[in-house]
């Protein structure tokens, strides 16, 4: 569109500096004749007057007229530099400021010339220089636009911010749409325009946005405290990081910002392609969390009040309904031989905790009075080879950890780290004994798994003979341990 604009100011220039050279060319042709006819009839006393005035009028009618030729030569060049030449080599139009000052100093020039050409006698320089209350005059006159004019000009070296960059001056945001050299036009999201003078800019601190860099942009919203913050992130991050206009760059961060009074709150910060479109962007950004916390059965939050009753549980068995223990309990092997009663009781027994994804459950070298059967979720067993950690084994649904240190009262020997949302079914030291005091086979399978899992911390190779040998050892160290001898 630029460009078709420039080509039609050029046509029109073109147009114009013909007719006035035409329009030159014939009243130099034809002056003596256009005199002659002039003074035709004239009395021979005012012939002499006469000549004068037709003198005077055709020299202003030539110094307007070559003024006019002067002044469309200028446009045309400042078109063809500015425009088009400019464009071709950096790929967008000249700063207006740079081209004002091109044609201010070309107009300022041609003047002189056709000014001094026609009126050798008049003295321009003194015209400017001695007329001190001209000076006074013009510089009142002049004030607020020069400190613009100057303000501009170190805003076009420093070039804080381009055409196409996203700004907010004061209380107004948009985008800049150009730069003149008095002050910054700014397109706001309502669509009007803003100008702001350049001293305004200049004293005033501005966000910039710039058009070729990836800009950031914050969405909160808020979650029940009954929400799984890993699950949050999860569908969060993926809804936002599929809408439009979000840059596939940088993968959006979710975070909870606050624990507040009804609700956890949380922001997303997402980069986006055209930042322009940010207003459009937040609000399909926030349309996606909403389905994707419809589907996943995720509750944005209101203000409520939460009323505890508490209540002792009739039963043991009541304190766990509803939560699968007995269940989850039921499918770990070493539990099999268990009879429902005691099943029950165990599940009674059990306290369930919730680790966030990288979170320890069990660090090597504590004490531990107690063991753990992974409900939902994965963990890792981790110890330290040389001082990085060395993953021996990861335990699903349905494993237990945190038995070697229970039944041997020796310290823990690994460090067992949370791989994702999980949750654990702890049962302690008297629940254990209770079952052993019922069940005294459990030992012998126990003892069994943690001589395996030994060889597996030190990296031995199988090996059966030394293996029945460890397991003789952990039988009577637990037996010992838990006052069976
Ligand atoms: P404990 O020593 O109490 O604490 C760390 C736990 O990691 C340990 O009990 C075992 O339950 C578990 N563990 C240690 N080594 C292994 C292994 N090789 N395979 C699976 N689990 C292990």
């Amino acid at each position: 569109m630029a460009r078709s604009r420039s080509r039609k100011r050029l046509a029109f220039l073109f147009f114009l500096t013909i007719l006035v050279g035409l329009t030159l060319y014939l009243i130099h042709t034809f002056e003596p004749k256009l005199q002659e006819h002039f003074l035709m009839g004239m009395e021979p006393s005012k012939v002499a007057a006469g000549q004068k005035t037709f003198e005077m009028v055709i020299t202003i009618v030539k110094v307007i007229l070559w003024m006019i030729f002067a002044i469309t030569i200028v446009r045309a060049l400042a078109t063809i530099i500015f425009g088009t030449i400019f464009r071709l080599r950096r790929g967008y139009e000249a700063p207006a400021l740079v081209r004002n000052i091109f044609s201010i100093v070309a107009y300022l020039t041609s003047f002189v010339i056709v000014f001094k050409s026609f009126y050798p006698e008049v003295g321009l320089g003194a015209l400017f220089t001695t007329s001190a209350v001209l000076g006074a005059i013009i510089g009142l006159a002049l004030q607020d636009t020069l400190g613009n004019f100057f303000a501009g000009i170190s805003l076009h070296s420093d070039k804080p911010f381009q055409v196409g960059d996203v700004v907010t001056v004061g209380q107004r945001t948009g985008v800049v749409e150009s730069i003149t050299w008095r002050a910054v036009k700014v397109r706001t999201f309502s669509n009007n325009i803003v100008l702001a003078s350049h001293t305004s800019v200049s004293r005033e601190a501005i966000d910039v946005f710039p058009r070729d860099n990836l800009n950031a942009r914050i969405v909160f919203f808020n979650t029940l405290y009954t929400d799984s913050p890993a699950k949050t992130i999860h569908i969060v991050r993926e809804a936002v990081r599929e809408a439009d206009n979000v840059s596939p760059k940088i993968t959006p961060v979710v975070r909870i910002r606050n624990f507040g009074d009804s609700s956890l709150d949380w922001e997303v910060k997402y980069w986006l392609t055209d930042y322009a479109k940010y207003n459009d962007t937040d609000a399909l950004v926030r349309q996606r969390i909403w389905y994707a916390f419809r589907r996943a059965r995720i509750n944005f939050a209101f203000p409520t009040r939460t009323l505890h009753i508490e209540r002792q549980p009739k039963t043991d068995e009541a304190q766990v309904d509803g939560s699968g223990f007995i269940e989850r309990l039921s499918a770990v092997d070493i539990f099999a031989p268990l009879s429902n009663e005691q099943m029950a009781q165990l599940a009674a027994a059990s306290v369930s905790h919730i680790f966030a994804p990288g979170e320890t459950v069990i660090r090597a070298g504590d004490e531990g009075s107690s063991m753990f059967v992974v409900h939902n979720g994965r963990v890792s067993v981790q110890i330290s080879d040389n001082g990085r950690p060395r993953m021996v084994a990861t335990l699903h649904e349905g494993d237990f950890f945190g038995e070697m240190a229970l039944f041997t009262g020796e310290p823990r020997t690994a460090n067992v780290v949370a791989l994702e949302e999980t949750e654990v079914l702890e049962i302690d030291h008297q629940a254990m004994k209770q079952l052993f005091d019922t069940n005294p086979d459990l030992v012998d399978s126990l003892s069994h798994i943690i001589a395996e899992r030994r060889l597996g911390l030190t990296a031995k190779t199988e090996n059966a003979a030394e293996s029945e040998e460890e397991s003789e050892g952990i039988i009577s160290a637990i037996k010992r341990f838990f006052g069976f001898d």
